[in-house]
């Protein structure tokens, strides 16, 4: 493609402009005008079928359409796919893959992290980068891996969020609500003996609570009927390795829950 200089000129003030804002990444060949696109609206219009037989446009809510497509999904494999066809989230459209989970669908234990970040949403599976590596060492240091084939020594692993949110910000309250119907349905699939809650919003979302994990941590809490404990993310130990104490002191709550059966 050739370029007058003006362009060149232009087209290079407009890329500075980018990278000042924080993108730090080219993620197509092709440039996308997001200012031409129509932002998702709140409820989304869907052609349905009345009971007169007659088509009709009418809104759908978009959480009562995610509670619906959750609780219609029998299986794992339903789940996942119920998860791609969801338009309702405006993060799938910056996401690369959707990040269902990895390990084993058997495991006792099923750990529910936050988001995915690059690596994640890259490679589409939780926990691989840095913050990933930590987790796995730790539950290594307690008997446990993601792909054991036994079930006593493996876990399963999944997030709040299957998408990648910006510049790996916080999820927002009305994504991780708008989300939580897909989670509860993924908990109930895997039905794991025990849950390991990873970081403020996966404690947050599922206890239903505003207090972080400094509080929630030490203490069994129950999701549904099933026992969670809270604990420490792993990239914040990195960030403060002098709470891999508490950390710890957590994994061996888990350990001892877990050799009680
Ligand atoms: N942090 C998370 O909470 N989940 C991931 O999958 C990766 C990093």
């Amino acid at each position: 493609m050739t370029m007058e200089p003006q362009e060149y000129h232009e087209a290079l003030a407009q890329l500075a402009w980018q990278v000042e804002l924080g993108a730090d990444e080219a993620i197509g060949a092709v440039g996308v005008d997001r200012y031409a696109e129509k932002l998702i609206p709140k409820k989304v219009e869907k052609t349905v079928e009345k009971q007169s037989s007659k088509v009709v446009d009418e809104p759908v809510d978009i959480s009562a359409e995610a509670a619906r497509l959750a609780a219609g999904s029998g299986d794992l494999e339903a789940l996942r796919a119920a998860l791609e066809g969801f338009d309702g989230c405006a993060l799938k459209r910056g996401a690369r893959n959707t990040v269902f989970s990895d390990g084993n669908p058997a495991a006792r234990v099923m750990i529910i992290g936050e988001a995915p970040g690059r690596d994640e949403d890259i490679q589409g599976k939780p926990f691989i980068g840095k913050s990933g590596q930590l987790l796995d060492k730790m539950l290594a240091a307690i008997g446990l891996r993601r792909n054991a084939e036994a079930a006593e020594e493996a876990v399963y692993i999944t997030n709040v969020l299957p998408w990648r949110p910006p510049q790996n910000r916080d999820p927002l309250d009305d994504e991780k609500a708008m989300m939580k119907p897909f989670l509860m349905r993924h908990i109930e699939l895997v039905k794991p003996q025990v849950l390991l809650l990873v970081g403020n919003p996966s404690s947050q979302t599922l206890l239903e609570t505003d207090q972080g994990v400094t509080r929630l941590r030490g203490k069994w809490h129950k999701v549904a009927g099933i026992p969670a404990l809270s604990i420490f993310h792993p990239a914040y130990l990195l960030r403060v390795p002098a709470k891999k104490r508490e950390a710890w002191a957590d994994l061996l709550m888990l350990k001892t829950k877990l050799d009680e059966g």
